[in-house]
């Protein structure tokens, strides 16, 4: 009886280590030749990527995908291992560098593992030569309510990416774009004892004046996002408030901190997920609204300076599955190289009981007039872009 069952045994796990096999070479023969929005994505080695909540960086003819890497289980949308990074040069085919920004052993150091990095975004810096990452980042053991910014460099694209700080920007600047009567103005008392709740439920009231609770200890930042001006000039745009107003803040010209301009748009709006484009002279912004894993409608704007005046355009998203941006959430907008007008929204379909199975969800920016649509495809190619590029 004992040897039947080791016998079955040994031919089960034969089975399962063949079927592993075999699911494995599949995968890696794998080439892709088309977007499948919402699909399981391999990278080139057979692997799901794991790269969410990213964005992209196009560096002398390559793409370097950047992203927070999940793992399976409760609270494997935190930091156990670091910021990935793969790169293609087609868009569809995708090679894993590998970690590029790791967590660290050490229980003091903020990147102790565990602790949280999101939404990394990394752009290059023309004048030093050097590329800069930044995230939001929040302590091990605090949820996401301390609201800080991250920043780590590095002499390659490929890294590895060195910690140089986190911390809450810009304390002691007011924004530019607020009027006289509030730079006096003390926050409201009430600002103090207010139940904030980190973004999911947006009662608060944009008079408590939450920016001016901050002005010393610096702005909360959470949701974010990159932007890099034709004039070099870059931006850092990103929930603050309690989630419930952006900032958009100019960095300084070597893109390690900021020159202490900012504003504040859509202020007592809830938006996050942030993703900015130029179009021509004009200014896109897409964005979510704030139910924290769960997805909502997305919300579109344009400007003719990124310094506003924002106009709100609504939400991007036709057709089936509209109401819920297709079950996912913005995080980047990729210019396609070598094109004037052929950008890529790139979102991500969280798995909050299991985030390492999160899924891309990208698809093409169409203009209808002034506005921004966004249509579901099962499938498409870069040829979508094809009659205006
Ligand atoms: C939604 C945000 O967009 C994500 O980046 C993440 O912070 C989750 N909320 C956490 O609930």
């Amino acid at each position: 009886m004992k040897q039947h069952f080791i016998i079955f045994f040994m031919i089960f796990l034969a089975i399962r280590v063949e079927a592993q096999e075999n699911s494995r070479y599949i995968a890696q023969e794998i080439k892709y030749n088309q977007f499948t929005p919402g699909e399981i994505w391999y990278d080139t080695d057979g692997n799901p990527i794991n790269a969410h909540a990213g964005g992209i960086l196009f560096h002398e003819g390559k793409y370097y995908w950047f992203g927070q890497i999940m793992v399976p289980g409760n609270g494997g949308s935190d930091a156990w291992v670091g910021v990935s990074c793969y790169s293609s040069t087609d868009l569809y085919n995708w090679k894993n560098l590998g970690v590029v920004l790791s967590v660290e052993d050490d229980p003091s150091h903020p990147l102790t593992r565990g602790c949280k990095i999101e939404r990394p975004k990394v752009i290059y810096n023309a004048s030093t030569g050097k590329f800069i990452m930044w995230w939001h980042h929040d302590i091990k053991g605090q949820g996401h309510r301390n609201a800080m910014t991250g920043i780590a460099v590095s002499e390659g694209v490929e890294g590895p990416y060195e910690f140089i700080r986190v911390f809450r920007p810009l304390a002691e600047f007011l924004p530019s774009n607020i009027p006289e009567s509030l730079k006096d103005k003390q926050p409201d008392p009430l600002v103090y004892t207010f139940p904030f709740t980190g973004g999911s439920v947006p009662n608060h009231p944009d008079s408590l004046l939450i920016f001016k609770r901050d002005l010393h200890q610096g702005q909360m930042a959470r949701d974010m996002t990159l932007f890099v001006d034709e004039d070099g000039a870059a931006y850092h745009i990103y929930s603050s408030e309690e989630n419930s107003t952006l900032h958009i803040a100019e960095l300084s010209e070597d893109y390690l901190g900021y020159t202490g301009k900012y504003i504040r748009i859509f202020p007592g709006r809830f938006m996050e997920a942030p993703a900015l484009f130029k179009r021509g002279s004009q200014y896109y912004f897409i964005g979510s609204g704030c139910t924290g894993w769960a997805p909502n409608a997305a919300r579109s704007a344009v400007a003719s300076s990124i310094w506003g005046p924002w106009e709100e355009l609504g939400n991007p998203c036709t057709g089936a599955d509209a109401e819920l941006t297709f079950y996912s959430q913005s995080t980047f907008i990729l210019p396609v190289a070598d094109t004037t007008d052929a950008f890529i929204f790139m979102a991500d379909r969280w798995h909050p009981e299991n985030p390492v199975e999160g899924r891309y969800v990208w698809l093409p920016v169409q203009f209808e007039g002034k506005k921004v649509a966004l249509k579901w495809h099962d499938s498409w190619d870069l040829n979508h872009f094809k009659p205006i590029r």
